[in-house]
């Protein structure tokens, strides 16, 4: 019943558009154990994993730790708005063959935490292109799928999958858990969704050690089959998201700080990189004397991209959502007080 009552979520969410097998279906203790289950299954120790960058700090830990498998960056820039490129996708493979790796997959998530951004269905058909050229695996982490509030609509890699054909379907994996959409990470639920029978009979056997207890699941079911509720929540939620997002980057603007135009996620991507200075001075050490000084000076502590493994100094993700908005508001003061305090410091720079 969680079974079919999951799958039919997953579908809401994708607005309809796709058919989820709840036979296909395994549940896991989160997106965090799904990730480590599928590594596990479709690498070796010693095998890599391509991820473009920026990209969830945790993936260091969930797909290395355990399994000895390596993580090859996909290095993407703000000049495409961080859109993974076939060229980089090369390049990455070519760095992990000179390295000695055999590169089992690519690892994309759509929405992308930390940008906040939908992956293209040109960009989507390009990936699809580049691991069945390679002969390996796409794993789509969807954990963010249910928070797309603005236009462009999130393109399940589902949907390429059910109009492409079987050399495709055997080589894609879908991740999702209900810690961000449901906002529930201490229920630990999560799902591998694989169209290759073959990994989820290996999935569901390795699963006995990443389980989600029954009576989570009894709850879970009660809730997800009532259809009516689920498609209010997703409605309310998104409409919320979409709301806290526009005043977000609209009080960023006001303080002179510009973010990456973003349509999902719970964060926004902000552009710091004129503090750094021109030059020389873009490096990762500036912008992390720059997180210091946000911290000690207006007590904000801001994820900087480097975390993320952003190949670009300067960039920083800000959570939206998980504040009550008169904290929000203390926050957008403070930064507005940094910036503020920045401007007269620069201008009194430029008059000496
Ligand atoms: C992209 C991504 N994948 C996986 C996870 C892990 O989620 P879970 O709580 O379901 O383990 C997160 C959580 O931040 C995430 O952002």
């Amino acid at each position: 019943l969680c079974l079919q009552a999951m799958a039919s979520f997953m579908e809401k969410i994708r607005g309809g558009k796709v058919r989820f097998d709840p036979d296909r279906i395994v549940l896991t203790a989160g997106a965090t154990a799904a990730n480590e289950l599928l590594t596990f299954i479709l690498a070796n120790p010693g095998d890599a994993l391509l991820i473009p960058t920026p990209y969830y700090p945790g993936f260091d830990r969930d797909l290395r730790w355990r399994t000895g498998v390596n993580i090859v960056p996909v290095h993407c820039h703000s000049s495409n708005g961080f859109q993974v490129t076939v060229a980089a996708l090369e390049a990455a493979y070519e760095e992990a063959a000179a390295a000695g790796m055999s590169v089992r997959g690519v690892l994309l998530t759509n929405p992308s935490n930390p940008l906040g951004t939908t992956v293209e269905r040109s960009v989507l058909e390009d990936v699809l292109d580049f691991v069945v050229r390679k002969n390996i695996h796409l794993i789509s982490d969807e954990i963010y799928s249910g928070s797309v509030f603005a236009a462009p609509d999130l393109v399940s890699v589902a949907e390429l999958v059910e109009s492409r054909g079987d050399d495709v379907a055997g080589r894609v994996h879908i991740v999702y858990s209900l810690s961000k959409d449901l906002g529930l990470p201490g229920f630990r639920v999560g799902v591998v969704y694989s169209y290759n029978d073959a990994v989820v009979t290996a999935a569901r056997r390795m699963s006995s050690f990443t389980l989600v207890s029954s009576q989570t699941q009894k709850t879970l079911a009660a809730m997800l089959s009532d259809a009516a509720f689920a498609q209010e929540y997703i409605r309310t939620n998104r409409e919320r998201l979409r709301v806290r997002h526009d005043h977000m980057v609209a009080g960023l603007a006001r303080s002179g700080v510009p973010c990456l135009p973003s349509n999902a996620g719970l964060f926004v991507w902000m552009d710091m990189r004129r503090l750094l200075g021109d030059g020389g001075e873009a490096t990762v050490a500036n912008e992390l004397r720059l997180w210091d000084l946000m911290l000690h000076e207006v007590k904000l502590n801001i994820s900087p991209g480097s975390s993320c493994h952003c190949s670009e100094p300067g960039w920083f993700r800000v959570c939206f959502a998980n504040m009550s908005l008169d904290t929000l508001d203390v926050a957008l003061a403070r930064m507005s007080r940094f910036m503020d305090r920045w401007n007269k410091a620069t201008t009194l720079q430029e008059h000496h």
